[in-house]
């Protein structure tokens, strides 16, 4: 397998974890038991993006039109994310990892919220891999609170409406003072984006995967990460300018 660049790693990189529940169908179980698997491969890819010192790595976890799915099985992803964080807590804090959570943290369950504020605030000191989970997560929904939030500020006469600006707008997203992801990979071989990261992914080189989340590991990461380095991001630029600007 060739080398990876060092020097030319993503800063940012974001998954679309999909393909649980065709990966337990697959083997005759239930959907549950392929959500429980995709708890392996997180870890694994945690741990795969420590070791290749990515700054941030964004998980999509659960959508909002996730809670449209039956009640018993958000009831189990529930109830996994809660043991995952309990199990997890200690490693993260070892492992100096920052956790962080997008998405709408008040349609969590109680539970679930508590030991995610609980997390969230004691790894909020660590200096490594930041590590988002997109919980009750939607890209519009995302800019439309931002929206909210900044006409709140110019009705109050905070924010003068002529200084709005992307990096004012970038300022209410969940993802504020995060650089936007540079890859972003879909596994289980749908090519949509699924309301992830609307506004962040503007320039994202995507990477669809028909492996299923259970089964990616960090060999399969690498690949991805191989191939993000093999493309030229050109930012509107023509090619010959994007050489001067991003040698190879
Ligand atoms: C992704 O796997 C996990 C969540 C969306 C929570 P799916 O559950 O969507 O798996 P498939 O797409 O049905 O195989
Ligand atoms: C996207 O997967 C959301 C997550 C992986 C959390 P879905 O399985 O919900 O996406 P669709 O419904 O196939 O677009
Ligand atoms: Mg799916």
């Amino acid at each position: 397998m060739p080398e990876l660049d060092t020097a030319a790693m993503p800063r940012h990189i974001a998954i679309i974890m999909d393909g649980n529940g065709r990966w337990a169908e697959k083997q005759g179980k239930p959907r549950l038991m392929g959500h429980q698997a995709g708890v392996k491969s997180v870890q694994n890819i945690v741990r795969a993006a420590r070791e290749l010192d990515i700054g941030v790595l964004t998980l999509y976890a659960f959508s909002t039109e996730n809670w449209k799915r039956p009640p018993l099985e958000i009831q189990a992803l529930m109830g996994l994310l809660k043991t995952f964080l309990e199990s997890e807590l200690a490693t993260m804090v070892r492992n100096n990892v920052s956790l962080r959570c997008l998405g709408e943290k008040d349609r969590l369950p109680t539970e679930v919220s508590k030991i995610m504020e609980r997390a969230i605030r004691e790894t909020a000191e660590n200096s490594g891999l930041i590590l988002n989970l997109a919980l009750s997560y939607g890209g519009r929904n995302e800019i439309t609170q931002a929206v909210q939030a900044i006409t709140q500020k110019c009705l109050t006469g905070i924010l003068n409406p002529e200084v709005i600006d992307q990096a004012v707008i970038e300022q209410h997203l969940y993802t504020a003072g995060l650089p936007d992801p540079d890859l972003l990979i879909r596994t289980g071989g749908e090519t949509r984006l699924s309301n992830f990261l609307l506004w962040q992914a503007s320039y994202a080189e995507l990477y669809f995967t028909e492996i299923l989340w259970p089964d990616f590991r960090k060999q399969d990461l690498l690949i991805a990460i191989l191939d993000f380095q093999k493309r030229q991001r050109r930012f509107g630029k023509t090619s010959e300018q994007a050489e001067q600007t991003h040698p190879h």
